[in-house]
């Protein structure tokens, strides 16, 4: 199994005791595989992902295991911790300007990333740049490569922020919201690359979105998560058709009637084609 997370708990010292945030959540990953984790603000989304980098805030306190390919993330040391972010998992931001450095162009950016784990040369860390650029379909990577955040747009921005992801060759891209910052039709792009990603690097992917509609098009699973507990987890298509949790039932009852007859068709014939 690529991340196997068990009986995980998370909890931040709170002036009436410990508060738990992430409560005995359990979930896998397969390689390849994606996974979907949909809940209201504050359900413990991103500590649940950030716990999987080895992120957390220093006052959290866990229990459980997070196992990538049987090692546990919450037991390792610093040092393995920063082989692991980046070669083996990616992160993708919400707002890519917060996770872009604006004083460096797109390339610098992501040929930091390539020389600080791998012994190249400046001019062979640029062509990888400018591959990763063409694979995230940036227009006109040549040009863009020298491009600084603030001349690009959203899109272009979080493609950038997906090749940095990428630029290390992860095994598990971890998403946190990756569209919510971007409009409709550059939301789709995204998507588009990232179940690419999923079908053509075999990645395994984390998707976190509170939009039903990009979970239900472009993952396999869904973890369903509802004030730090996994309150639903299955196969998107049986989950976001037959939700068995109150909860599940009620987010999918709040969406407009429209989305919510998307959610009925065939998930993945909506992203063009059987993967
Ligand atoms: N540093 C911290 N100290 C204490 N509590 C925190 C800290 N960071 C987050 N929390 C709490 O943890 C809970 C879960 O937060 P989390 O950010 O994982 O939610 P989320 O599901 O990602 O929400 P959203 O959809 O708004 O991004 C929240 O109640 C939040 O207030
Ligand atoms: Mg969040």
């Amino acid at each position: 199994m690529m991340l196997a997370i068990r009986n995980l708990s998370i909890a931040f010292p709170g002036s009436g005791g410990p508060v738990r945030v992430v409560d005995d959540v359990s979930v896998e990953v397969g390689r390849g595989e994606s996974l979907g984790i949909v809940g209201e603000s504050g359900s413990g989304k991103s500590m649940l992902s950030l716990a999987t980098i080895g992120l957390l805030p220093k006052s959290a306190r866990t229990s459980g295991e997070i196992l990538l390919e049987g090692k546990n993330i919450l037991t390792m040391s610093e040092r393995a911790l920063c082989a692991v972010r980046g070669r083996r998992i990616g992160m993708i931001f919400q707002e890519p300007m917060t996770a872009l450095n604006p004083a460096m162009s797109a390339g610098q950016q992501i040929a930091e990333g390539i020389r600080l784990h791998r012994r190249i040369g400046r001019a062979e860390a640029r062509a990888e740049a400018l591959r990763l650029l063409d694979r995230v379909r940036i227009p006109d990577p040549a040009r863009r490569i020298d491009s600084y955040p603030h001349e690009m747009s959203g899109g272009q921005r979080q493609r950038v922020g997906i090749a940095i992801a990428l630029a290390l060759k992860p095994d598990l891209l971890i998403a946190d919201e990756p569209t919510t910052a971007l409009d409709v039709t550059v939301q789709k792009e995204i998507l588009d690359i990232l179940d690419e990603l999923v079908a053509d690097l075999g990645l395994s992917l984390i998707l976190i979105s509170h939009d039903l509609g990009v979970i239900a098009r472009s993952t396999d699973r869904t973890l369903v998560m509802c004030r730090g507990r996994a309150v639903e987890e299955g196969p998107t298509e049986t989950v976001l058709r037959h939700p068995t949790a109150p909860y599940t039932r009620d987010l999918i009852a709040a969406l407009p009637r429209r989305a919510r007859a998307g959610l009925a068709e065939e998930p993945h014939a909506a992203a063009g084609g059987a993967r």
